[in-house]
């Protein structure tokens, strides 16, 4: 493949793209958040638009600019992620869920600052709802991709994580290593498909890495470009 016969193949097709970290806040103040940059997610909405695609970015906060021709949500919550995309995603063909979404959140947002009274502060934090599970139940037609961080068993993790998602692919990252994962500029992991085939793709740059998982996901899915 090279830069033409990609050119426009995703023409016509509606894409929904999720990047970036939620926060959870426990008072105005404080949250609890984690390290996505957002670089994957961003790098999927520029290839896609790059190669013809309408796409709706739906993103928690980060510091790099949306890729030009790309429509951008901006989110902070998992709660607030999860509104906008059960929105979304009814009029798209196909949804990347690139996010790094939070598990958990505080039980109770305080509305004024906390003030440092006592010697200890307990949190007691309550699920989210997993946004790509629900989508996994309603998802019709739409093709799902999802994404797993993992540290250890990372195929068989992702292949579990796969299943009880309902999705039809899935990116398995090992964070732990040096070119993958949380900030970095490369990624490099595993696509697996619904079939269980295990794409294994080599460090690279995310932007590239973004093409690659477009042109293997495009050729198992030949009814999505005419
Ligand atoms: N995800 C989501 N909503 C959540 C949590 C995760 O949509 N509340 C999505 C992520 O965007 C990602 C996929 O689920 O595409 C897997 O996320 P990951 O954190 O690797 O897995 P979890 O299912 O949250 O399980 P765990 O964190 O326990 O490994
Ligand atoms: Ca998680």
């Amino acid at each position: 493949e090279n830069y033409f016969s990609r050119k426009s193949d995703l023409k016509g097709v509606k894409i929904l793209v999720t990047a970036g970290p939620t926060r959870e806040y426990l008072d105005p103040v404080r949250f609890i958040s984690n390290p996505s940059s957002g670089k994957m997610g961003y790098a999927i909405a520029a290839a896609c638009a790059e190669r013809g695609a309408e796409v709706e970015l739906v993103s928690g906060p980060v510091s790099i600019a949306p890729p030009p021709g790309v429509k951008l949500y901006r989110v902070e919550t998992a709660q607030e992620m999860f509104e906008k995309v059960m929105e979304i995603f009814l009029s798209c063909h196909m949804v990347f869920k690139a996010a790094a979404v939070g598990d958990y959140r505080p039980e109770t947002y305080c509305p004024t600052k906390i003030k440092k009274d006592s010697d200890k502060l307990i949190l007691t934090l309550v699920k989210n709802p997993d946004i790509l599970k629900e989508l996994g139940k309603r998802k019709g037609k739409c093709i799902l991709v999802g994404f797993a961080a993992e540290t250890e068993n990372i195929e068989e993790y992702a292949t579990k994580k796969m299943r009880e998602k309902n999705l039809d692919f899935i990116v398995a990252n090992d964070v732990t290593r040096q070119g993958a994962g949380f900030e970095k500029n490369t990624n490099e992991g595993l696509l697996i498909t619904r079939e269980g085939e295990v794409i294994a793709i080599p460090q690279m740059d995310k932007k590239e890495f973004a093409h690659r998982i477009i042109d293997e996901i495009i050729k198992r899915c030949p009814a999505l470009c005419q």
